[in-house]
């Protein structure tokens, strides 16, 4: 059979009302691909000549992640007619004239159809040669979808609207799938002829069914088993249900190919994530962007990557980090915060409440606790002590601080950047480093220490304090 022509027409203008949101329904994420992007990979697995989505509300933005997805695509603007027929006449209008072929009709909502079951349907619409070929399932809960309407000898004569059905019609189990596959030129005679009497106002695409049944062409409804691959998202409750079902297919994706993961229930992976064989990760992992975990990596419990790199054998224990590489045998956590531009060197370390940004430390180079550095180059091997702040910030600009190949500061110190410390250089504890020091020298900056004595039982008499420190001198044990 030769390939004849396709376009794929995406319906994205709705306003999506019963998600009660200012974002467009449609640019909500799922596995941090918004709902549009899903239906867009979709939409070009199938290799049409043509990829046309309609769009009103929000207009500009939908059209620029659709852009984003699918360089060349068609963006049809919806006129004042509401309705997804008219949504679909109007994009018929904007394919080339000369295009002449089949049309698949699929809503901007329904994220987890995959291209294999269009495919499937696509070629069984060729081969039966039927008008319009639609996809129908039977979900748990049909309320809210149209319902199919059968002939006796098993075609579709028409579907009815959930708002206008009557009491029988809603008891048919059987629902619309909104996936339509359709010649174009009977399809634009049919939608042509539209009007909008009905419980909306609209122009349905599903009336569509009806007249061409009505006109002799045969109209064929393919059930779908799984019907949770036709959900479509109208609300919250729906969004969450889906990213629950579609993370546990990612999960369980990852599982086969190597990965230990704990608790599914608990983990969070980015469709964008690449994981390699022999990652663990523990429970409360969300992984997001392009975040890439080489194997052996060991990652949480209860730690959020976006868009980092882990290499081999590294550990991240309850972390938070963003656009940082960490490299192999590195250390991270528990509770450190990484932010973007950091790069950790291999069997480096960030320690306990230490906060690292735009910095690079060098192999072997360690930041165990307590401690902000910012905008920092640090050596091989050097050992920042407890407690280090980078004063990388004047008030209105950001300078850097740059830390030599094995180095050993003091605790608590600070670098009053722009500073740089030699190689094999020392601070003393509570150091506060305002110029350069040379390689091997050690930076004080040391006022020398005074004890008052007494001065406690003079200035604050009877306090606990004083107590204590008169019972120190008397030689008495506590009471
Ligand atoms: C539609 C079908 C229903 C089917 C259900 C399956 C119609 C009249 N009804 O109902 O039979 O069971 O899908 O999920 O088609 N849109 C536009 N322009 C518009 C209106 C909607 O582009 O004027 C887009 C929306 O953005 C959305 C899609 O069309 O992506 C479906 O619209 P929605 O309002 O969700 O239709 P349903 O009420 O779900
Ligand atoms: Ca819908």
């Amino acid at each position: 059979m030769t390939q004849s022509a396709l376009a794929v027409v995406v319906l994205a203008a709705g306003q999506g009302t019963r998600m009660k949101s200012e974002i467009a329904k449609v640019l909500h994420p799922l596995s941090g691909v918004p709902l549009i992007g899903h239906v867009l990979s979709t939409a070009s697995a199938l290799e049409p000549d043509h990829i046309a989505v309609v769009v009103r509300h929000q207009r500009d933005a939908v059209a620029d992640v659709v852009n984003d997805y699918v360089e060349d695509a068609l963006i049809v603007d919806q006129d004042d007619v509401p309705g997804t027929g008219r949504a679909v006449e109007l994009a018929l209008q904007a394919l080339p004239k000369d295009f002449s072929g089949d049309v698949v009709v699929i809503s901007g909502d329904v994220p987890l159809l995959d291209s294999d079951t269009l495919h499937a349907v696509l070629d069984h619409h060729r081969a039966e040669g039927t008008a319009l070929t639609l996809l129908t399932t039977v979900p748990d809960d049909p309320a809210g979808y149209g319902r199919v309407i059968r002939t006796e000898s098993g075609g579709v004569a028409r579907i009815v609207e959930d708002a206008d059905a009557t009491e029988d019609e809603r008891a048919i189990e059987e629902i619309n799938a909104g996936v339509y596959f359709v010649e174009r030129s009977a399809a634009s005679a049919a939608l042509a002829a539209l009007g909008t009497d009905n419980a909306q106002g609209e122009k349905y695409l599903t009336d569509m069914v009806e007249s061409l049944h009505q006109a002799g062409h045969p109209v064929a409804g393919v059930l779908v088993e799984d019907s949770w691959l036709l959900e479509g998202i109208n609300d919250r409750a729906q969004l969450s249900d889906v990213q629950a079902r579609l993370t546990r297919m990612t999960v369980r994706g990852w599982q086969l190919s190597g990965v230990t993961i704990q608790d599914p229930a608990s983990t969070m992976i980015d469709l964008s994530v690449e994981l390699a064989p022999d990652v663990t990760l523990l429970p409360g992992v969300h992984l997001g962007g392009s975040t890439r975990i080489d194997s052996h990596a060991t990652i949480g419990p209860d730690t959020t990557l976006v868009d980092c790199t882990v290499e081999s054998h590294a550990t991240v224990v309850r972390t938070h980090a963003l656009g940082a590489h960490i490299h192999e045998h590195a250390s991270i956590g528990p509770f450190s915060y990484l932010r973007p531009g950091t790069s950790v060197g291999p069997e480096g370390k960030v320690g306990a409440f230490v906060e690292v940004k735009n910095s690079t430390l060098q192999r072997g180079a360690k930041v165990p606790h307590l401690s902000y550095i910012g905008d920092s180059d640090v050596g091989e091997g050097t050992n920042i002590g407890a407690g280090a702040i980078t004063a990388n910030y004047d008030g209105s600009q950001k300078h850097r601080t740059t830390i030599g190949a094995q180095v050993r500061t003091g605790s608590h110190t600070v670098f009053v950047a722009p500073v740089e410390l030699g190689d094999g250089s020392y601070t003393a504890a509570g150091a506060v480093v305002r110029r350069a020091v040379e390689p091997g020298a050690l930076a004080m900056s040391i006022a020398p220490q005074r004890n008052l004595e007494g001065w406690v039982e003079q200035n604050r008499e009877g306090s606990p304090a004083a107590t204590a420190a008169k019972n120190a001198s008397t030689g008495k044990k506590k009471p």
